[in-house]
């Protein structure tokens, strides 16, 4: 073999690479325009739908017990006052001798009526109540939507919240006793996603 023939392959080689690329790339290119939309974004008439699902699970008593109106924690599958006068206090874990912590463990203890427990058991702190006890859909949605409610959390840093904070997760491992939340962690956070996907609208 002499060198123009060697030449001569190593162009052509080159140029079959070069049109299998470009043969890859036109394929690639069509099966992107022609596949589906992955998921079409929801309308508002979607989102609405979505919070009454989401408000189904933040009005369970697992969620409304430590988002009171007042500033007692309640208790039970009836929400009633929570027993031996305990407060919510400067920083939401109650007040001098009466500490969440003085019963609430780390964990649950197991056994009927025995504390619920989680390292961080506590009411939230006095600035940012987030009360879910009595809202209307249209009231706890609206309040969702203002960060001065929230602790200055954005509806991301909500999703986020209910999709990975311990505490929260709490409600779907409560414990003897303890009816959960009617859908599961995975569906409410699905819900609340395509609540906020949709515009984050409210319900009337
Ligand atoms: C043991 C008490 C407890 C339970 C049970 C509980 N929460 Fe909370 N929740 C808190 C505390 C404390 C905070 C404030 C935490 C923070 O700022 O990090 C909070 C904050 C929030 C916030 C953010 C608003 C804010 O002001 O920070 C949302 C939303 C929320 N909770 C929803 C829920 C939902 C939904 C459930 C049930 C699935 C639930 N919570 C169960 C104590 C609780
Ligand atoms: C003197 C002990 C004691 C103290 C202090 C205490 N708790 Fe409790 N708490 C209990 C017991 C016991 C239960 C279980 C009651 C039952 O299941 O009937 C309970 C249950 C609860 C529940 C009900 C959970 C549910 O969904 O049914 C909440 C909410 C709660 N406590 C919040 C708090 C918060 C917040 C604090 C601090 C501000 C606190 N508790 C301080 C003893 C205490």
């Amino acid at each position: 073999m002499n060198a123009t023939s060697a030449g001569r392959k190593n162009i052509f080689s080159f140029l079959i690479s070069a049109l299998i690329l470009v043969f890859l790339f036109a394929v690639c290119k069509i099966a992107t325009i022609h596949a589906a939309p992955p998921n079409p974004k929801p309308d508002a008439a979607a989102s609405r739908e979505a919070f009454l699902q989401v408000y189904k699970v933040f009005t369970s008593p697992r969620c409304q017990n430590c988002h009171p109106f007042g500033d007692s924690p309640l208790q039970g599958d009836d929400s009633h006052v929570h027993l031996q006068n305990v407060v919510r206090g400067k920083d939401g874990h109650g007040v001098y001798g009466m500490r969440c912590n003085t019963c609430h463990q780390s964990a649950n203890l197991s056994g009927e009526h025995l504390p619920p427990g989680n390292p961080k058991w506590s009411l939230p702190a006095p600035e940012h109540k987030m009360i879910i006890v009595g809202r209307t859909p249209a009231e706890l949605c609206r309040q969702l939507k203002d960060p001065k409610q929230t602790g200055g959390r954005s509806l991301p840093q909500l999703l986020e919240h209910v999709s990975t904070d311990d505490l929260v997760g709490w409600a779907w491992n409560p414990g003897t006793g303890r009816t959960l939340p009617p859908l599961s962690r995975a569906d409410t956070v699905a819900q609340m996603k395509i609540w906020i996907d949709g515009g984050a609208a409210c319900p009337q």
